[in-house]
């Protein structure tokens, strides 16, 4: 996108309380992504010259999520935890050095780990704003929430500038009936950026190093603030379920048009359930009640028909899977394959064509193109202790019924009957049966029924 040089610092060190969770806040996921990697995702596009996040102490699960999406991200630590001012200092320590070493960057971008809606845009936007001539020292993120609550409000000038903001604990009501909020993300000229910091305070309702106080400070310094209004949508912060699903439901939003927008048809796409990596094809078509976990992509021209649930699948051109079909991660349809009803796939490949239409487990296997898995065939893959494979080739027939106790082969273009419990490998082209012989017994039910009616009676 080819931005002007920045540094961003995404504060995550916040305890997340109002989460009522063991597990961080911003670890908490979107579209089964956690929140701190909407963060870094969003950020990507515009290159920043450094990424530094600020954790709490015990956040390690939160670093391996960041290295995931970023390698590159730094780690700064607060501890404790003091406020969003306080957190932009610990990032400073980091992140002095590098300015001092790099004169080109010349923002300091601030970012909220609970923003999972934010775009890039926006946040080019904001340091745009900053930077329009004549440049001021800082700019921020106004928002006009529908409902403005516990959101910080702007104070203007009068002049189009913020004079300052004022957190709503610490807001006289005439100050809470102020509807532009502060949206949370700064864009701060990197000269002046930690000296700013350094002057905060904490003599407010929380006893906390407010970051949003560097506004009233660099305006007392004859420094000035721009505001830049951004779309609230994007910038609502996630400190409650509530909002998190809030949150969710507009990202779902988006993922259905996007998925639209790129040729899948979705029949009803307020039923559809995306991850944010979920990649679908041209000509696609999602039927109602599907969900999409993490890590699907379906190819061009298949058919997920409804109530299907996938994760971790790869389906290939033309496919039909469904309706009430499950894949877990592993599985891989290849081109046409059909699988069916009440059919559960988990680290199996199933080849060009192959059919598994109805009833069926198959996990830890090969299947080969062409074959046709009837109704009701179990992979038997684990004995309690450990999984074993299970070795179909093509073009073989696994009649109705089949149990395949792993680990074992059935060869190229065999048939094996219906209600066979299969547990020796199976040769190319072999016929094989394992089953109880069926025995006929000429009028014996007549018989038997006779005897039932009689004793009945007595
Ligand atoms: C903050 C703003 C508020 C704004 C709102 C927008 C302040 C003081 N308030 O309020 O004006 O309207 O966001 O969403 O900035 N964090 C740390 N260390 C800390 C405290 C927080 O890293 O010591 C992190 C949190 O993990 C979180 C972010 O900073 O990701 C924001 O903190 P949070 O407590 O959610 O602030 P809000 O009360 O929402
Ligand atoms: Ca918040």
């Amino acid at each position: 996108m080819n931005e002007p040089r920045f540094a961003a610092i995404v504060l995550a060190a916040g305890e997340g309380t109002r989460m009522r969770s063991s597990t961080p806040k911003v670890l908490h996921e979107v579209a089964g992504r956690a929140m701190i990697a909407h963060v870094l995702a969003a950020l990507r596009p515009l290159e920043p010259a450094e990424t530094v996040v600020v954790l709490g102490r015990g956040m390690e699960p939160v670093a391996r999520a960041i290295a995931g999406e970023n390698p590159a991200a730094q780690i700064a630590t607060q501890d404790p935890p003091r406020g969003t001012g306080d957190a932009v200092r610990a990032a400073g320590a980091l992140l002095a050095p590098l300015l001092a070493a790099d004169p080109e960057i010349g923002d300091i971008v601030v970012l909220f780990g609970d923003t999972p809606l934010l775009q890039p845009e926006t946040i080019s936007a904001l340091i745009a704003a900053r930077r329009r001539r004549p440049a001021a020292t800082l700019a921020v993120a106004g928002m006009r929430p529908a409902d403005p609550g516990p959101y910080g409000r702007l104070i203007g000038d009068g002049a189009g500038g913020v004079a300052r903001i004022v957190e709503a604990r610490d807001a006289t009501p005439e100050e809470l009936a102020i509807p532009l909020c502060n949206g949370g993300i700064m864009a701060i000229d990197a000269r002046h950026a930690f000296d700013l910091v350094a002057r905060l305070g904490n003599g407010n309702a929380k006893g906390e190093f407010y970051l949003t106080d560097i506004v009233g400070i660099a305006r007392s310094l004859g420094m000035s603030c721009r505001l830049a209004e951004l779309p609230a949508e994007e910038l609502v912060g996630v400190n409650t379920r509530a909002e998190l699903a809030a949150a969710e439901a507009v990202m779902q939003t988006r993922l259905r048009r996007r998925a639209m927008a790129a040729g899948a048809t979705l029949i009803a796409p307020e039923t559809v359930f995306l991850s944010a990596d979920t990649v679908l094809g041209r000509d696609v078509v999602v039927e109602p009640n599907v969900i999409f976990g993490r890590d699907v992509t379906v190819a061009d021209g298949a058919r997920i028909c409804g109530f299907t649930h996938m994760h971790g699948a790869r389906i290939g051109p033309d496919a039909i899977v469904g309706p009430f079909a499950r894949l877990r991660p592993g599985a891989v349809l290849e081109e046409r394959v059909h699988v069916g009803n009440f059919v559960e796939i988990k680290a199996a490949r199933l080849g060009v064509g192959a059919k598994a239409n109805h009833l069926s487990y198959l996990g830890d296997s090969d299947v080969g193109a062409g074959t046709n898995i009837g109704a009701g065939t179990i992979t038997c893959n684990y004995d309690g202790f450990g999984k074993y494979r299970t070795s179909i080739g093509e073009g073989a027939f696994i009649g109705s019924n089949t149990a395949l106790v792993a680990p074992v082969s059935v060869g190229d273009g065999a048939i094996v009957a219906a209600g066979s419990v299969i547990t020796r490998d199976v040769a190319a082209d072999a016929f094989a049966i394992a089953r109880g012989n069926q025995a006929d017994k000429p009028g014996r039910a007549a018989e038997m029924r006779e005897k039932l009616r009689r004793n009945s009676k007595r």
